[in-house]
């Protein structure tokens, strides 16, 4: 073995031994079950009338595969006019298709800041950002703050105003970037406060919101447009992301495998300035090959169901199922006496009565116990995957659930059903070790 081989032998053990180490799952091993796990929120992946619509539009496409190059060598009629379509949509002045989020995010953060400038994120925002921010030349000037806290957000900001002059004089710039919706906790961001903050903080309109709406994208807003159109925030955010992937399923699902596309698109909303820097600057953007036609033909099959509202209803059908699951599950854990260690749902999910506004797709259920829990789901043919650090943080292990409009009632009762099933011989076995009695009585 070469000194390379057994250091990176040796950093995979390490991994294995703190049960962190990360594997592709086995294609054939989640077949038949539930899916409580994947981002195809609204169950596109699996519409035949999404297949149907994909399919014939390739019969009749002039261009279907690759797509000859860089976009700026080759620049397809397809995917100019998705662009001019989703600015039109999105109610933006301008739009620029990446090949993924993650490139969009990397490309956007790595060269927009400029020298001086700082970045300001979510502690919880996602590792593209990371990426791209490391890549930038605020690298020396990145600063987080507590998830979504708004008054944390307050103080950063007045520290940095009144340690850094160009800031305050309006020379340099803060961008402050944020997701709408968040993966791991299906928390929203209060994205109307933060840009209240912004604005009265930085009168000269040098602080910058960014708002990446990965998961928000067809699941909330008018048609699906996701947060910052629910609250008529896009002429003042300076760039809005938005990904296909997800809820929208334009690539990674059914019709996308079928012919085997990139693993994901997106698109930057903003300003033509900013597009026109991006073109310039962006290296994910300009040194990659662009989208296949394929893929921008799938694109624009999503967009048909955001425009004629089918993803709307789909939507809501999401929205209610969540509230059922969560009511159900609270319900089952009050009832039954489980003890937050063994489940508990987060405060914003139960602090309150949720409506449509509030509810998510993303469901963290908390556990100390997050992998024999989602073994026991998996044994009742559900899959619901455990999230453990260093994906989220020590102490905040979880099975994330995500939901989907394709699910049914039943499902959803029996996945809250499962754990509670599970919490209990949980409680049950701890008292037999403990030599307690067994007074638990079932409330399933
Ligand atoms: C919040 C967020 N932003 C960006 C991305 C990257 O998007 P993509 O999967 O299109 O690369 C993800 C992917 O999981 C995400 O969760």
């Amino acid at each position: 073995m070469t000194s390379l081989h057994s250091k990176i032998a040796a950093a995979l053990k390490s991994r294995e031994n703190r049960l962190i180490r990360r594997r592709l799952s086995d294609p054939d091993a989640d077949s038949g079950l539930v899916d409580f796990h994947t981002n195809d929120y609204l169950s596109l992946s699996h519409s035949e009338q999404l297949r149907h619509l994909f399919l014939q539009k390739l019969q009749t496409a002039p261009e279907v595969l690759g797509s000859g190059g860089s976009r700026l060598l080759v620049n397809g009629h397809g995917h100019t006019a998705l662009e001019t379509r989703l600015a039109k949509f999105f109610d933006s002045p301008a739009a620029l298709l990446f090949n993924s989020g993650l490139d969009a995010n990397v490309g956007f953060f790595s060269c927009i800041p400029q020298p001086g400038d700082v970045v300001v994120f979510d502690e919880y925002i996602h590792a593209s950002v990371h990426d791209g921010v490391r890549a930038s030349r605020a690298r020396e000037a990145q600063f987080s703050f507590e998830h979504n806290s708004v008054s944390a957000l307050g103080e950063l900001l007045l520290h940095l105003l009144n340690e850094r002059p160009s800031l305050r004089t309006g020379e340099n710039s803060v961008f402050v970037a944020v997701e709408s919706l968040y993966s791991m906790d299906g928390t929203i961001a209060p994205l109307a406060e933060i840009v209240e903050l912004t604005e009265s903080l930085f009168s000269r309109g040098n602080c910058h919101l960014v708002v990446d709406e990965a998961h928000a994208t067809g699941v909330y807003g008018p048609q699906g447009r996701g947060m910052v159109a629910t609250l008529g925030l896009e002429r003042r955010v300076l760039a809005r992301l938005h990904t296909f992937g997800k809820a929208l399923a334009a690539s990674g699902g059914t019709p996308a495998r079928f012919i085997g596309f990139p693993p994901t698109t997106a698109v930057i909303l903003t300003d033509e300035p900013i597009r026109d820097y991006l073109l310039n600057y962006a290296r994910s953007l300009i040194y990659t090959t662009s989208l296949s036609h394929a893929n921008i033909v799938a694109v624009g099959c999503s967009f048909d169901f955001l425009e004629n509202g089918i993803a709307e209803k789909l939507a809501t059908r999401l929205l209610d199922l969540s509230i059922r699951f969560i009511d159900t599950l609270q319900n089952l854990i009050e009832r039954n006496g489980i003890p937050p260690s063994l489940l508990s749902l987060p405060p914003h999910l139960t602090a309150i009565s949720l409506g449509r506004s509030r509810a998510t797709p993303i469901v963290p259920v908390f556990t100390s116990q997050p992998r024999p829990l989602s073994t026991y789901l998996r044994l009742k043919s559900m899959n619901a995957r455990p999230i453990t650090w260093p994906t989220v943080p020590k102490g905040l292990d979880r099975v994330r659930v995500c939901l989907h409009s394709g699910n049914s009632d039943e499902e959803i009762d029996a996945l809250a059903r499962g754990m509670t099933e599970w919490a209990r011989s949980e409680m049950i076995a701890s008292q037999v070790k403990g030599g307690g009695s067994l007074g638990l009585q079932s409330k399933l």
